[in-house]
Parts: structure tokens; C-alpha cells; sequence
């Protein structure tokens, strides 16, 4: 078994401790870039990115909301993981900015009447563009409520075709080391890919996302195209997607072969079952300060309302 790289949620520099030290760098003055940064009033890492921020024409509210309040897109940016690029949380805010995401391919394949490519541009064109105002919790143990722009996966699945046999969909991400440095790493098995059984992937939360607070999604946020469902824990919500395979069988995910006995398939949020090195009760919600009370974390993450039908009568120690 590989090293598992996630690190306990004790151990994770908490956001506002990691950002006074930020905020040391910037007041110090440490670079060309942190200078244009500070005059910019743009952090030094959104900067360093180099991604120009950009509006999305056009999209519409639904009622897939929370009256939550958001997470500042200053954290949902700078506090990511995207092991291809490092494994800090301040790395790929710093390093993204050589993904190139145009021109894009996503190249549809296994259990579908004919394998199809499509352009990203084109994906643009299958459905809606919505906002929806989702709560993310990772398994490390913190959370954001995001405000994402995409469109249900639902709606790709129905365009691909998929045959009778299909019962699985795997997601890949791009395999590419000059655009994605940290895969020279074996921190994971790359290409990063993910799985879903086809029922979750064909409900009306699971979205593919495009953008969040209305603007085109960041590098670091797994631009042009990711997955979001919201009732699973982060990691499910692969980025940079470049493949998409119906099969018959249950993908293996590079969770799950970096620790199986930690990630499991499901991967559903689930306060009853703790990780095996710490417990998954309660998480801190990225920006509310040092000293908040953690929250209690909800069944499903708060949705259980709407896809604990999909689980009903399984066990979810076992099928964690
Ligand atoms: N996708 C790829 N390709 N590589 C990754 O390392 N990290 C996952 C997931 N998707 C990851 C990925 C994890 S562990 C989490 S918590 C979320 O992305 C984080 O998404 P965010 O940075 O947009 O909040």
C-alpha cells in the first residue's frame, strides 16, 4: 500500500494561521509579484496564478441554494487541493497557471453506443448554465459553501449515450507533466481519476462544474471542466477532465489505491463513520475564524433529503 498523502484534520495548518504567514510574506515585500500583488490588492498567490479573472455571460439562479452564508472567494482559491501541482494548500493557487486549458478535449468512451470527443466549448452548448450554491465538506475535516456554475452531469450522460451495460462512470484527469508538475511526484497513481455509480451521477445535484461566483473557473479550482456532489466528500469532485468511461465494473479510484481501508468508493459524508485516524463528527468552516465552534457534520452532508433513497437498506460501514 502507498504512503497515504491526507494528512489528519489536527495536523492541517488551520486557514487562518497559514494566512497570517501570507500576510507576513506580502508586508515583507518578497518578490516582483507580491509587489504588484499588494498594489493590485490581489493576494500574492491569486497573482502568481496569472489567470485573468473572467464573468460568465450567461447563467440562471435555481432553487438548488443555501441560506448559508458564502465561503470569500479569496479561500475558495487560495485553500485547494490539487496534488498536480502540490501538495500544500497554497500550491496550486502558486502553480496552476501552467495548465493551459485551451483548446480542451473530453473524450467519452467505454459502455456508449458510438465513443464521442467533444470541445469544451461545445460541452458549454449541452445544456443551461446554473448557479448552484452548494456545501462541500472534505474528508480533512473543514468546509466551504460554494457558489458553483455548472450544469447536471445528467444532462452529458443522456448526450453520450450510454449502453444497457453501463453501471459506472469514471472520470480521468489530464496526464500531462509539464502542464501538471506535481505528477512527476508518486504521492498518487496518475492520472487522478474518480467513479460513480450511474444512478449518483444521473441525480440532479451531481453537477459538472464550470465556474463559481459567476466567473470561469480557476486553474486551481479545476478549470475548464470539474465534478461537484455535494453530498460526498471532496475528493470525489475530480478536476481538469479530460475522459469519461461508462463500464460494468466499479472503477478504482487513486483514493482508493493510495488507502483502501481509508477512501472507499462512496466516499458519502457521513458523521456515523469516522476515518480510521480521526473522527469525521464535526468540521471547521473555512473563514469563519480560529475560534468558531466546529459544526456538526450533517448526514449526506445535508442532503439526505434527497439521495438517501439511492443508499437505503446498504450498510455504510461497509460500503464507507
Ligand atoms: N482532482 C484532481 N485531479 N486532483 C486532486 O488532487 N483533489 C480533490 C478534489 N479533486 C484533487 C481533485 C480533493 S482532496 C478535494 S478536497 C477537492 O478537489 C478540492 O477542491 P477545491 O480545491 O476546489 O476546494
Amino acid at each position: 500500500m502507498k504512503h497515504v498523502p491526507i494528512i489528519p484534520a489536527s495536523e492541517i495548518t488551520p486557514r487562518e494561521i497559514y494566512q497570517g504567514r501570507r500576510e507576513f510574506i506580502k508586508v515583507a515585500g518578497l518578490g516582483a509579484i507580491a509587489g504588484a500583488a499588494m498594489l493590485s490588492g490581489m493576494s500574492f498567490d491569486a497573482a502568481a496564478a496569472q489567470s485573468p479573472r473572467r464573468k460568465i455571460g450567461k447563467f440562471v439562479k435555481t432553487p438548488y441554494g443555501s441560506d448559508e452564508k458564502l465561503t470569500p472567494y479569496e479561500d475558495i482559491t487560495t485553500y485547494n487541493n490539487f496534488y498536480e501541482f502540490g501538495t500544500n494548500k497554497s500550491d496550486p493557487s502558486q502553480y496552476a497557471g501552467s495548465l493551459v486549458t485551451r483548446p480542451w478535449t473530453v473524450n467519452i468512451e467505454g459502455e456508449v453506443k458510438r465513443p464521442k470527443s467533444i470541445a469544451i466549448d461545445d460541452i458549454f452548448k449541452l445544456a443551461p448554465l446554473e448557479e448552484r450554491i452548494y456545501r462541500m465538506r472534505c474528508v480533512e475535516g473543514w468546509s466551504m459553501v460554494i457558489p458553483w456554475v455548472g450544469f447536471p452531469l445528467a444532462d452529458l450522460i443522456k448526450w453520450a449515450e450510454p449502453t444497457g451495460n453501463a453501471k459506472y462512470i469514471e472520470f480521468i484527469t489530464l496526464d500531462n507533466q509539464q502542464m501538471m508538475p506535481g505528477q512527476r511526484s508518486g504521492v498518487l497513481d496518475w492520472p487522478y481519476n474518480e467513479g460513480l455509480r450511474l444512478d449518483e451521477a444521473m441525480h440532479p445535484l451531481t453537477i459538472l462544474a464550470v465556474g463559481l461566483y459567476g466567473e470561469v473557473l480557476p486553474n486551481q479550482n479545476g478549470a475548464p471542466l470539474r465534478l461537484v456532489v455535494p453530498w460526498k466528500y471532496g475528493f470525489k469532485g475530480i478536476k481538469s477532465i479530460v475522459k469519461i468511461r461508462f463500464t460494468e465494473k466499479m472503477p478504482v479510484s487513486s483514493w482508493m489505491k493510495a488507502g483502501p481501508s481509508e477512501y472507499g468508493f462512496y466516499s458519502n459524508v457521513n458523521p456515523n463513520v469516522d476515518h480510521p485516524r480521526w473522527s469525521q463528527a464535526t468540521e471547521r468552516r473555512i473563514g469563519e475564524g480560529l475560534f468558531a465552534r466546529r459544526r456538526k457534520t450533517l448526514m449526506f452532508n445535508g442532503y439526505a433529503e434527497q439521495v438517501g433513497q439511492m443508499y437505503a437498506g446498504m450498510d455504510l460501514k461497509k460500503y464507507f
